[in-house]
C-alpha cells in the first residue's frame, strides 16, 4: 500500500518531469547561436576556393555621373567580374560618412553614404551579386569612428555621459599637454584636447577618427551588432580595418623614441603601447564566433613584422582570422625569386595563405616590380605568381588591366590629407586609388563628369574594351589564370612544393593533388634562363609536361622538363602526369 510519504514523492516526481519536459523544449525551441560553417567533400570552406576583387567604391564606375563611383556602378559591372573569374568582392566603406579619410571615418555603421546610393541600392547589388554567384564582404572600421558619429558626439558632450567611456579620455600632463607622447599614424600628436570637457581624446589616424574603448564590453556588443545586422542582408564577411590598434596601454606608458624623424617631421617612435596589444586577440575570437553562425569570413588588415606575428592572427586554434592578409608578400620590394621563394615558404607554414600585391594604401604592382621597359610582361608575371600559389588571392580593381599609380605632380592636386601633410616626403594614397579605365572615352568611361582623381593616361592602351579585344593582353592572361585556377584540380587544391630551390631568378613550384600536379616556372630576371626539373624525388617520373598556360613564344603545346627555356619575365604553367 501507498502511503501519504509515497504519494506525495509521486506528485513531486510528476510536477519535476513535466518540468523538466517544459525546460527541455523551450531550450530546444530557442535558436542556439550555432556555426553554420559549411565543408566541401576536401574539408574546405567556401573562401578558400574563392577570388577576392577589392572595389574602391569612389573610382570603380559611377552610374549617375557626379564623378564619384557609386553602388549601382558596381551592379552595371558584375558580369565584367563574373566573366573575369572574380567571387567576392570586398567594398571599402561605402557607409555615411564626412569622407575625411574616403570613407574610413564611418559616422553610420547601418546605412550607405547617399554618395554611393541608399541601402535599396545595396539589397539590389546583394541580390544581382548572389544570381552571379558572387559573395559581398563590407569593411569594418573597427578601430574607430568618425568624429560626427551619435556615440561620438554623446561621448564629447559631458564628463558623465553615458556614452563617456565609449572613447578614450584623459587628462593632460599640464600647461596644453597631451597625456602621453604617443603620435597618430597620420601626423602629429594622437591625442586631441576637446575644451567642451577639457579632456583630451585619442585618436591613432585622424583627430577626426576617435578611438573607440574596446575595453568598454557596451562597445563591443554595438559593434558585433553591426555585423550581425550587415550578415542579415546578406553579407558574407567583412575585411577588418586596422586590427593592430584596437587596443591601448590603460597606464598610457610613452612609447620609446627612436633616432631620426619621420616623414611628417615627428620622431621616430616604436609603438609598443599603443598597437598589437595581446587582448585584440580576445576580440577577434569572439568575434569569429558571430561569424561562424553566418558561414563568414574574416579578413585581417594585418601589418605584421614577421611570420610569427602573423600566425597569431589566424589563432591559436584557428580561432579567429580564417584569412589574415600577408602584407609581408607585399613588402617583397624587388623581382626576387630568391626573397618571393622565401616569403612564401614561411607564409606556407602560418596557416591558409592571403596573398595580396597592392591595394588602396599600397601603390599598385605595375609600378612597383615594373621595369619602365617589361611592365606588361611583368604584370602577367605577378599575375602568374599569386593566383597559382596555395591560398586565397585578393585582387586589386584595374591589376588585371595593369593600372598604374597617377601620382599627383602638384600639392594643390593631393586629396589625400596625409599627402597634404606629408609632401613632398609623403605624396598620399591618391596615385593608387585612381578612376577604373574602362575604354578609351570621355574619362576612361568611368564617368561623363570630371572624376574626383585624375584618370591615368595609360587609359589610352591599357582599358577594358581594347584589352578585352587583345588574345595577349594582361587582362586575358587573368582570365586565363583565372579560368585555370577555378578548374584545375591541383590549382584548388594541391599542395605548394618548392622546386629549385638555389635558382636565384627562376621560382619554380609544383601543386600537387593526389595523381595531379601542375608545375609553375616564372622567370624573374631580364635575361633568358633554362631550367632543368627532376621531379623523381616526388615519385613523378614524367619527363615532359603538357602546357596549360605559358607567355613563351611559340606557345609551345609541351616541354621536356629536363630543358625549359624561359624567355625575360616568362611565365611557364604545365599539368605533369
Ligand atoms: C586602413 C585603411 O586601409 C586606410 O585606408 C585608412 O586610412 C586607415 N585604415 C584608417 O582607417
Amino acid at each position: 500500500m501507498r502511503t501519504m510519504h509515497d504519494k506525495k514523492f509521486t506528485i513531486a516526481g510528476r510536477m519535476l518531469w513535466s518540468w523538466l519536459a517544459v525546460i527541455l523544449v523551450t531550450t530546444c525551441m530557442i535558436p542556439k547561436a550555432m556555426s553554420q560553417v559549411k565543408l566541401d567533400s576536401e574539408g574546405h570552406q567556401w573562401w578558400q576556393h574563392a577570388v577576392f576583387y577589392e572595389i574602391y567604391p569612389r573610382s570603380f564606375a559611377d552610374s549617375n555621373n557626379d564623378g564619384i563611383g557609386d553602388l549601382n556602378g558596381i551592379t552595371a559591372k558584375l558580369d565584367y567580374l563574373k566573366n573575369l573569374g572574380v567571387d567576392a568582392i570586398w567594398i571599402t566603406p561605402c557607409y555615411p560618412s564626412p569622407q575625411v579619410d574616403f570613407g574610413y571615418d564611418v559616422s553610420d555603421y547601418e546605412n550607405i553614404d547617399p554618395m554611393y546610393g541608399t541601402l535599396a541600392d545595396f539589397e539590389r547589388l546583394a541580390s544581382e551579386a548572389k544570381k552571379r554567384n558572387i559573395r559581398i564582404i563590407m569593411d569594418f572600421v573597427m578601430n574607430h569612428t568618425s568624429d560626427q558619429h551619435v556615440w561620438f558626439k554623446e561621448s564629447r558632450s559631458s564628463r558623465d555621459n553615458k556614452k563617456r567611456d565609449w572613447y578614450i579620455w584623459r587628462d593632460g600632463k599640464g600647461s596644453g599637454e597631451p597625456p602621453n607622447n604617443w603620435l597618430s599614424t597620420f601626423g602629429g600628436p594622437a591625442w586631441k584636447f576637446d575644451p567642451t570637457t577639457s579632456q583630451w581624446y585619442y585618436h591613432f589616424f585622424y583627430p577626426e577618427q576617435p578611438d573607440l574603448n574596446w575595453r568598454n564590453p557596451d562597445v563591443e556588443k554595438a559593434m558585433f551588432d553591426v555585423t550581425r545586422w550587415w550578415y542579415q542582408r546578406g553579407v558574407a564577411g567583412f575585411r577588418l580595418d586596422a586590427v593592430d590598434t584596437l587596443f591601448e596601454d590603460p597606464n598610457l606608458h610613452d612609447n620609446p623614441e627612436l633616432p631620426g624623424k619621420n616623414q611628417y617631421g615627428d620622431p621616430n617612435m616604436q609603438n609598443v603601447y599603443n598597437t598589437k596589444l595581446p587582448e585584440l586577440h580576445g576580440v577577434l575570437q569572439r568575434l569569429r564566433k558571430v561569424a561562424d553562425e553566418y558561414d563568414a569570413v574574416l579578413i585581417g588588415e594585418t601589418w605584421t613584422k614577421d611570420i610569427d606575428e602573423l600566425k597569431q592572427y589566424y589563432g591559436e586554434h584557428s580561432n579567429e582570422l580564417q584569412m589574415p592578409m600577408d602584407f609581408l608578400f607585399t613588402r617583397v620590394d624587388k623581382l626576387s625569386a630568391t626573397e618571393f621563394r622565401r616569403q612564401i615558404a614561411g607564409v606556407e607554414t602560418a596557416g591558409w595563405p592571403v596573398f595580396v600585391l597592392s591595394n588602396h594604401d599600397i601603390p599598385r604592382a605595375f609600378v612597383r616590380y615594373g621595369d619602365g621597359v617589361h611592365n606588361d610582361q611583368i604584370a602577367k608575371l605577378m599575375a602568374a605568381l599569386y593566383l597559382t600559389l596555395r591560398g586565397t588571392p585578393i585582387m586589386y580593381y584595374g591589376e588585371e588591366i595593369g593600372m598604374t599609380n597617377n601620382d599627383p605632380k602638384r600639392k594643390q592636386d593631393v586629396k589625400d590629407p596625409i599627402g597634404k601633410l606629408g609632401w613632398p616626403k609623403e605624396k598620399g594614397r591618391d596615385g593608387e586609388r585612381t578612376p577604373m579605365q574602362w575604354n578609351t572615352g570621355e574619362n576612361a568611361g568611368f564617368s561623363i563628369a570630371k572624376p574626383w582623381l585624375p584618370v591615368a593616361a595609360s587609359y589610352r592602351t591599357h582599358n577594358v574594351a581594347t584589352e578585352l579585344k587583345e588574345p595577349d593582353s594582361i587582362l586575358n592572361f587573368y582570365k586565363r589564370v583565372l579560368a585555370l585556377r577555378h578548374d584545375d584540380p591541383a590549382l584548388r587544391d594541391g599542395e605548394y612544393i618548392g622546386l629549385n630551390d638555389d635558382d636565384p631568378n627562376v621560382l619554380s613550384y609544383l601543386r600537387r593533388y593526389k595523381d595531379a600536379a601542375v608545375i609553375v616556372a616564372l622567370n624573374m630576371s631580364a635575361t633568358p634562363q633554362k631550367v632543368n626539373f627532376d621531379l623523381s624525388g616526388q615519385g613523378i617520373s614524367a619527363s615532359k609536361a603538357t602546357t596549360l598556360l605559358t607567355t613563351m613564344t611559340g606557345n609551345p603545346s609541351s616541354v621536356s622538363l629536363r630543358s625549359i627555356s624561359l624567355e625575360p619575365f616568362a611565365v611557364y604553367i604545365g599539368k605533369v602526369e
